[in-house]
């Protein structure tokens, strides 16, 4: 067989369709994945609503977020085997891109799927697990040219677990998928208190996830704060970054601090002080010159997850395979999704 099924963008801001398209061949250091699951994310709808950089060319294949087994292994690839289950965050390009039945993915950067998580679940970690970890851990003076982050020691390093102890932390958009992954790498860094903001009905799962207080989003957050901790905060991620979040976010930045983004700032110019730091993020473990983090990571996955240090988001399956996904987009963008990943069956 040489042929799959892909999800094609046809053009710039055009439509999707589903077409046959050529089963691509690892090279050396590669992997052969047949793609279980796919998760959406907000970037995904976006590529079609805007324009981003890195596609290059029309039709193109998107989605980043893949769980699947082994099919075939590049030269050189040694500690996977056919019939792995894996899961790994996809980039975009028709050979890595995920909404397809097929892709290839550097070994480096794949894990195996414990068995306490399934195929599913394994699909929803990657591009959001890959935005907390540079965002907290990564950044420019290590090397990174694009994203930047505040650079902290990985708890999966040495010395990195439980080192924050007594420091706080506070991440804006506690339930949001990026979110959830910042409150339990901050919990494992040891961070106290870990204050997070979420809609009341989503109080529980962020507590589950390592917040220690959680402030109503609907809330004036600078007043929440002060009843918290008097411990100047500076580390801040907001996980949302709209404009209102992020000069939120950079009021309650203690001086010396870093605010982490996901997305362009928009922090009013006048109130920007030499005094706190911006970093944004670029979430993809792709990037050679973020690759070192992203193989770090990809070495200690498998068991961050297996011990429940790590858990995945909350899974909602679309329905009709590939052909499913363009409906659960819309869904995103109209902001429809609340605590959870849509995640879209490439085989069915
Ligand atoms: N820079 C990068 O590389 C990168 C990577 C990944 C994502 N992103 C961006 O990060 C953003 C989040 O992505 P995602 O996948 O995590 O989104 P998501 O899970 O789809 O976000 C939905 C969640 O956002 C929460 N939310 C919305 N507005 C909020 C606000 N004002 N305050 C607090 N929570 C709010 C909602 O919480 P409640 O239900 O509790 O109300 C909801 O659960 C997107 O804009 C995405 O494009 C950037």
């Amino acid at each position: 067989m040489s042929t799959q099924k892909s999800l094609l963008l046809l053009e710039e801001n055009g439509s999707f369709a589903v077409r046959d398209t050529e089963i691509p061949k690892p090279g050396p250091g590669e992997l052969l994945i047949e793609n279980h699951a796919t998760a959406l994310n907000p970037v995904d709808w976006k590529i079609q609503a805007y324009w981003f950089f890195f596609i290059q060319s029309y039709p193109a294949v998107i989605g980043t977020d893949g769980a699947g087994i082994v099919k075939e292994l590049g030269e050189g690839v040694t500690g996977f085997a056919v019939g792995d289950k894996v899961l790994y965050q996809g980039y975009f390009s028709n050979r890595e891109a995920t909404f397809q039945q097929y892709s290839i993915n550097p070994a480096e950067i794949t894990a195996k799927i414990p068995k306490n998580i399934t195929v599913d679940q394994a699909a929803t970690i990657p591009l959001v697990l890959a935005t907390a970890v540079l965002g907290l851990y990564g950044s420019k003076a290590s090397g990174s040219a694009r994203g930047d982050g505040a650079g902290l020691t990985p708890p999966w390093e040495e010395g990195g677990r439980g080192k924050y102890a007594g420091q706080p932390i506070l991440v804006i958009g506690g339930s949001s998928a990026v979110g959830q992954q910042v409150l339990q790498l901050a919990r494992l860094s040891g961070f106290s208190p870990i204050i997070t903001t979420a809609s009341k009905h989503n109080d529980a799962l962020v507590k589950s996830l390592g917040a220690t207080h959680v402030i109503d989003r609907t809330t004036p957050l600078l007043q929440g704060l002060q009843s918290i901790t008097s411990i100047p905060i500076k580390i801040v991620y907001d996980a949302i970054s709209e404009a209102e979040t992020q000069n939120t976010a950079y009021d309650a930045l203690a001086s010396g601090g870093k605010l982490i983004l996901v997305l362009a700032s928009e922090i009013d110019e006048t109130k920007l002080t030499s005094d706190k730091q911006l970093a944004n993020v670029y979430g993809t473990v792709h990037y050679m010159d973020q690759r070192t983090l992203g193989v770090s990571l990809y070495k200690n996955l498998s068991r961050l997850l297996e011990t429940g240090d790590i858990k995945p988001n909350n899974v909602e399956v679309l329905p009709n395979g590939l052909a499913g996904i363009p409906d659960g987009l819309e869904k995103l963008k109209a902001g429809k999704v609340s605590a959870a990943k849509l995640v879209a069956h490439p085989q069915e």
